[in-house]
This record gives structure tokens, C-alpha cells and sequence, in this order.
């Protein structure tokens, strides 16, 4: 029998869930996507929610849901629109994939998101976490919606020492979810895992002693919660460094362009910017002319930046830049716009903050 099963043997889990749900009908956070339960505004919230903090989400979850109001607003935008909207937000791919699954879902399936697993799981950007999150958030089916904050609240009840980023180790607590939600309430039950996880099961001091299911809790009768969950290291995050040119033609506008279509920061646009690992900065202008076919004359360093995604984190140099000479613009590259009017077009964050030295 597996650790778990034991550990399930011994577990109340009727009184699990109402000590569970008592508190959270007390105890619950007023979030505006808590107003109701409209599947589309769930669906965003869920979106906006991975790897962003909640006190983050509120004000982009209010302009967003003011701008698209429905999956038809959200079908119909310009992507340039949207990304716009999730300025700052990070992870532009959720914004990207969400846009292209309610295109589909306003096409296939009449404007109403699916609320079966099959349909749901096909749409892009729906994994397993959303998936379960929307059915039971939603449509109050008993669905796991496990990630990183309910994987080390139940690591803890449960006592389970296996390492949290492996892929594994996350069905173990789908199956174990699985046991012990709710049926009666699957959506306040998710939703008080979560919460619980945020103000009460936190990663590093979690306040146990006001802790509404300490009793079922495994890891604090045996006063093991800070060692849990366990989590391997990721790999090493790898530095990348650039210049990033501020550059002016002749009549003062600043060049732009935009990023490729897939990668990071797909879509984006930003100051140029010029790879500096072997590349001394004596060495920039000619680089610079055989990727872009422009003569640039470089200036003064106005200022340094780190930005840290979760896989690399760039070391940017800005400097100033002109044209030398007029020439003309080769297609489809860089475009030169008025400072003004770079408010119309999204940026990554670094590249927002670049321009504070324009
Ligand atoms: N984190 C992820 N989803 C959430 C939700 N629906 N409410 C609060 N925090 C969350």
C-alpha cells in the first residue's frame, strides 16, 4: 500500500472538508472573480493567475474584462489589442493562446465554453490545472485543479515527501484530490485550498497554529511543515547580455520592432537590441549594419537593466543612438515612431523602463 493510502486510511475526510469549508465561507477573499460564476471570467482569472500573484491579477483582471467583456469582444480583438491589455503580466503566451481558444470557442462551440474535460482540454492553453479549475470553479463538477500552492498544502496534510516538479508527483495529488473534494460544494472546496495555501499554508512560515484543518494535518503532528514540499532545482537560469539601442533618426523618432511570432516575448515589440556575448561594444555599429543594412552612429550609455524571466535573464546595456546620414528604412524591420505614440504598441516590462532614458 502506498504512504498515501495509509495516510488516507486514518483521514476524516467529512470533517476534513467542513472544517475546510466553514472557513472558507468565513474566512474567504473578495475577489472580483468570485462575483460569479460566469465561465469566461474564470477562465481569465485562471489564466492571469498562473505564476502571478493575486494582488497583481485584480487591476489587469478589471481592464481586461472591460475591454473584452465576452468571448466575442476577446474573438474579435486585435492581437496587438490584447497584448497590450496584458502588459506587464508576463508569460505573453497565456494571452496569446487564450485569445486563439475562445476564437475557437465562440467558432465551434456558439460562444459557450465547453463544460466537459474532453472539450475543455483541447482548447489551447487549458491544461489539467485550468481544465479542473474552470469545471469546478464554473460548472461545479469535482475536479482537481492542482498547482504549486495546493501540491504543498497537501504534501503537508498528507505527508508526502515526493518532489513536487516532477510530473508524477502531480497526478499523485489529482488521485488524492480526487478522494477528498467536496461533492457538494467542488467549487467553494478548490477555492478554499487555494486560499488557504495563500494566507494560511505559505511557503516559508506557515501559520499552523491558526490553521483551520490542523488537526488532519500530518506534517504538523509530526512538525515537519517547513521541510514540505519537497522540490528539486530547475535548471541554472542562463544569463544573456544585449545592447539595447535608443535609436533616433534624423527627425527625432525613436526605431521600434517588433519580436519574432513564437518564442519569447512573441509579438512584442522593443528598442532594438544587439546580442553583446562575444560582441565587443567597438563592434556594435558594424553588427548593427549587417543585421539591419543601416549606418548607426552609437552614443552615450544612459543606463543598465537586469530582467529575470523564469529560463534566462537578460543583462541589457542602453545606449543612445543615431542614424548616420539619411537612408532609407530597409522593409519590414525596425519602424521609427514619435515618443508618443509608443504608448499605442505593447512592451516587455525591461523595455518599458528603457524609456525613462529617451
Ligand atoms: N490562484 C489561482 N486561482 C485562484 C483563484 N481562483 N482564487 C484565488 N487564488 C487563485
Amino acid at each position: 500500500m502506498t504512504d498515501y493510502n495509509r495516510t488516507l486510511q486514518n483521514f476524516n475526510i467529512s470533517k476534513f472538508q467542513s472544517d475546510l469549508l466553514d472557513w472558507y465561507e468565513a474566512n474567504k477573499r473578495d475577489l472580483p472573480w468570485r462575483k460569479d460564476q460566469d465561465p469566461y471570467k474564470i477562465w481569465v482569472s485562471e489564466i492571469m493567475l498562473q505564476q502571478t500573484k493575486v494582488d497583481t491579477v485584480i487591476p489587469y483582471f478589471y481592464n481586461f474584462l472591460k475591454k473584452f467583456p465576452t468571448v466575442y469582444d476577446l474573438a474579435a480583438a486585435e492581437e496587438q489589442e490584447v497584448l497590450k491589455a496584458w502588459e506587464g503580466l508576463g508569460y505573453y503566451s497565456r494571452a496569446r493562446n487564450l485569445q486563439y481558444a475562445v476564437r475557437e470557442v465562440v467558432e465551434q462551440y456558439g460562444g459557450q465554453v465547453p463544460n466537459s474535460p474532453k472539450e475543455l482540454e483541447k482548447l489551447k492553453g487549458i491544461g489539467s490545472y485550468t481544465k479542473g479549475a474552470i469545471l469546478s470553479i464554473a460548472f461545479n463538477q469535482p475536479e482537481p485543479a492542482v498547482d504549486g500552492n495546493v501540491m504543498r498544502v497537501f504534501s503537508r496534510v498528507m505527508n508526502v515527501d515526493e518532489d513536487i516538479a516532477q510530473p508524477k508527483t502531480k497526478k499523485l495529488f489529482e488521485t488524492i484530490t480526487r478522494e477528498v473534494i467536496s461533492h457538494e460544494d467542488p467549487s467553494a472546496f478548490n477555492q478554499a485550498i487555494m486560499d488557504l495555501g495563500a494566507t494560511i499554508c505559505t511557503p516559508k512560515s506557515p501559520a499552523c497554529l491558526i490553521c483551520p484543518v490542523k488537526e488532519h494535518c500530518q506534517a504538523f503532528e509530526l512538525g515537519v511543515e517547513q521541510q514540505l514540499p519537497i522540490k528539486s532545482k530547475g535548471k541554472k537560469n542562463k544569463k544573456m547580455k544585449y545592447v539595447v539601442l535608443l535609436l533616433r533618426n534624423e527627425n527625432g523618432k525613436i526605431a521600434i520592432e517588433k519580436r519574432p511570432e513564437e518564442g519569447l516575448l512573441a509579438n512584442l515589440f522593443q528598442f532594438p537590441m544587439v546580442p553583446t556575448e562575444d560582441l565587443a561594444i567597438d563592434l556594435v555599429e558594424s553588427w548593427f549594419s549587417s543585421a539591419y543594412n543601416l549606418n548607426i552612429i552609437l552614443g552615450q550609455k544612459s543606463g543598465a537593466l537586469k530582467h529575470v524571466f523564469s529560463h534566462i535573464t537578460w543583462e541589457l546595456d542602453i545606449y543612445q543612438a543615431v542614424l548616420n546620414g539619411e537612408q532609407e528604412i530597409p522593409e519590414g524591420k525596425l519602424k521609427f515612431v514619435d515618443d508618443k505614440e509608443l504608448a499605442a504598441y505593447p512592451f516587455p516590462v525591461s523595455h518599458q523602463k528603457m524609456m525613462q532614458y529617451l
